[in-house]
């Protein structure tokens, strides 16, 4: 297994060449075995939960439906530990209509992409649309609702999940093969390293959806949460929140997190509320912000390999989930998101990066949220 990891990660995993600023470090030391427990079936096909633990009082839980994160489990500043994102008592909240994507992974394509529709040289592809005649977070039933294999690794606090998308899945050309590793590190980060190949040119962005708060259910929204992002420019969106093709400065707007500000500070000068993708300037696996909570004394830096973050203060959350842990009410701003990625809608912007993977080619993130106390 420890092969078949080192094969598909190759440059990402294996032969890694290191963040350029302070990041988590895996350790080789023991770690608690993975636990797996049965948690449901969709379509016949059995659920499972796995549990990564690190026996530094941080635990990960992962279902290989969507390969969504149900639980990160960290101490507060007292010591006492709670579950920091947004998410259900069960499976049928996962599959329930309308779940915004609680911790998913998203694929094929995160975010929009306008009109539902792409060129690639002369071909014209049409995708699904599901949302205002746009697709968004690869359509009808993409990735976050999809099966994936789950093996755990050895040796480590990793679980590596492979989905395979076949060619015109949702309207995209090629057969996708994805793998994703989530590795909780001996220093509480949790990694998320992502690879994708195909046989013939398609657009790929693949991210995690995951609603933070880090007060782990003792603030009803993110608001006093501090954010700093360092992103000196973000691709502004039209009413349906797609891009203008524009990068613009945050300099002097509400969407200026370069030095740390409480997300309520501006969130009401920004129409909707902060759903827009940020721009890093940087290259390579950084450090490119952090999310404090000053109330549970939890924090969080962000590193990635990405060239954007889609920053989403769960804006369209409104109460009428059902099956919410516990009970919970998730209002709006209940949550927020820290979805790295490349940038949305790339596919028909001329002067965004290329995101379209061609055959040969591997598509690599790596994304890592690394937890401590302040
Ligand atoms: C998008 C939002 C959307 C949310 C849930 C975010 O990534 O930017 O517009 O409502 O996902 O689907």
């Amino acid at each position: 297994m420890t092969i078949v990891t080192c094969s598909l990660l190759a440059g990402s995993a294996c032969n890694n060449a290191g963040p350029k600023k302070s990041v988590a470090e895996d350790s080789t030391a023991a770690v608690p075995a993975i636990e797996v427990q049965p948690y449901g079936e969709v379509d016949g096909e059995p659920v499972s939960q796995y549990t990564l633990a690190n026996g530094k009082g941080m635990i990960v839980k992962v279902i290989n439906y969507g390969g969504i994160i149900t639980d990160i489990i960290t101490p507060d500043k007292d010591g006492n530990a709670g579950n920091v994102v947004l998410s259900y008592d069960s499976l049928a909240g996962y599959r329930q209509k309308g779940n915004p994507y609680f911790g998913t992974l998203v694929g094929r394509y995160a975010n929009r992409i306008a009109k539902a529709r792409f060129n690639i040289d002369a071909a014209e592809y049409k995708l699904a649309a599901n949302n205002n005649g746009n697709s968004l977070h690869g359509g009808l039933k993409g990735f976050d609702k999809a099966i994936w294999k789950a093996t755990p690794l050895p040796g480590d606090s990793s679980l590596l999940l492979e989905h395979t998308s076949p060619d015109g899945e949702e309207g995209y050309p090629g057969t996708l093969q994805a793998q994703v590793i989530y590795t909780l590190t001996a220093n509480n980060g949790l990694k998320i390293e992502y690879v994708a190949t195909t046989d013939k040119p398609t657009p790929v962005n693949l991210t995690n959806h995951t609603y933070f708060n880090l007060s782990a259910g003792k603030d009803s929204t993110i608001l006093n949460h501090v954010l700093q992002l360092d992103a000196p420019s973000y691709t502004p969106v039209d009413a349906q929140l797609i891009p203008t093709g524009k990068i613009e400065p945050v300099k002097g707007t509400p969407m200026d997190f370069t030095t740390a500000k409480r997300v309520g500070d501006d969130i009401g000068n920004v129409k909707g509320g902060y759903d827009h993708n940020w721009v890093f300037e940087k290259e390579g696996l950084q450090t490119v912000g952090s999310l404090y909570d000053p109330g549970s004394g939890r924090f969080m830096t962000l590193a990635t390999s990405e060239p954007g973050v889609q920053f989403y203060t769960g804006n369209f959350l409104d109460g009428s989930l059902k099956f919410t842990r516990n009970g919970a009410y998730y209002g709006k701003n209940a949550g927020l998101c820290l979805e790295t990625q490349r940038f949305p809608d790339s596919p028909n912007q001329p002067s965004f990066p290329n995101t379209i993977l061609k055959p040969g080619a591997r598509y690599t993130q790596t994304t890592i949220y690394q937890f401590s106390i302040k």
